[in-house]
């Protein structure tokens, strides 16, 4: 079991619903967070939240070169030795409907954004006998769904560069893992995604139980994971045998269409 005491956690998406959990379960294990977010209030209310000291808050928008410059410039002076990377952006919505520019952006926060984060923190995190670098996926990251394209695609992106990453520093301290929850109670699902959810009978997980199960994850230094029963199953069904999948969704395809419509902006003609 790998220690959290006394360590330094960088972690993003740290206001969010599952980031919250995170942290709370973190600071409890002993660990002092570098919470980082883009709303300076949620994360002031959560320092106060906790023992003195335990959360040093860092606003910022990792979109930016500026954003993720601040991150790097306070993490420096920390030591840190693990880096959670669970900040995300969601999109549900027909693939067609989405102007150039809300993809571009998508792409550049949820994978363009770790990628240049983890080159920017690996230095000191190799200078750790023993780091981690912890991705938060996503069921999508390995099972593509229709409805969510480009958040697939950038979840998948996601995946391919945790798993490279640990086999190119394989000889070194730092280890790379991926950890997937499934469909979890949070903010980041709109009332589209619930509904289509619903109707689908997607079970939906408590943060606090994800945040839980991630960080016994983290301790295991399980290489990847998925969450949940039966996303689990047919996220190795679909490595395996694609085609079934590609039949199952077919016959979802219409429900998933209707929340979709229900979900995109009015028309406006803009394209970018
Ligand atoms: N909820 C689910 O159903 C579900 C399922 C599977 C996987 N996941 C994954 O779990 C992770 C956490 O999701 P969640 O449900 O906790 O989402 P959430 O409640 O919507 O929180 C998202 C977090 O990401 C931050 N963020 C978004 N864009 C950012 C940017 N450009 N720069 C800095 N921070 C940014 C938000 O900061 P602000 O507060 O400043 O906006 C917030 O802290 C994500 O990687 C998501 O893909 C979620």
């Amino acid at each position: 079991m790998i220690g959290l005491r006394g360590r330094t956690v960088v972690l993003t998406g740290a206001s969010g619903g599952i980031g919250a959990a995170l942290v709370a379960g973190l600071v409890d294990a002993g660990a002092t967070v570098l919470a980082v977010g883009r709303d300076p209030v949620k994360l002031n209310t959560m320092v106060h939240r906790h023992r003195p000291g335990a959360v040093v808050p860092v606003t910022a928008d990792l979109g930016t070169p500026e954003g993720r410059a601040a991150v790097v410039a306070r993490a420096a002076s920390m030591s840190p030795s693990l880096l959670v990377i669970a900040h995300a952006q969601g999109a549900f919505g027909l693939f067609e409907e989405q102007s150039d520019a809300d993809i571009a952006r998508l792409l550049q926060t949820n994978l363009v954004a770790p990628m240049l984060l983890i080159r920017a923190l690996l230095p000191w995190l190799q200078k750790q006998p023993e780091a981690a670098v912890v991705a938060v996926g996503s069921t999508f990251g390995a099972l593509a769904f229709p409805g969510f394209a480009a958040y697939s695609a950038s979840k998948f992106g996601l995946r391919g560069l945790i798993e490279a990453l640990g086999r190119e520093y394989a000889e070194g301290p730092v280890r790379f893992q991926y950890l997937s929850p499934r469909a979890t109670r949070t903010a980041f699902n709109t009332a589209a995604v619930d509904a289509l959810n619903a109707e689908l009978k997607t079970a939906q997980d408590e943060p606090a139980d994800v945040a839980q199960q991630l960080i016994a994850c983290i301790r295991r230094g399980d290489r990847r994971r998925q969450l949940g029963w039966p996303e689990k199953f047919f996220a190795r069904l679909n490595g395996a045998f694609p085609a079934l999948i590609d039949r199952a969704l077919r016959a979802q395809l219409p429900t998933v269409r209707r929340h979709a419509r229900a979900a995109s902006p009015a028309p406006t003609g803009e394209t970018a």
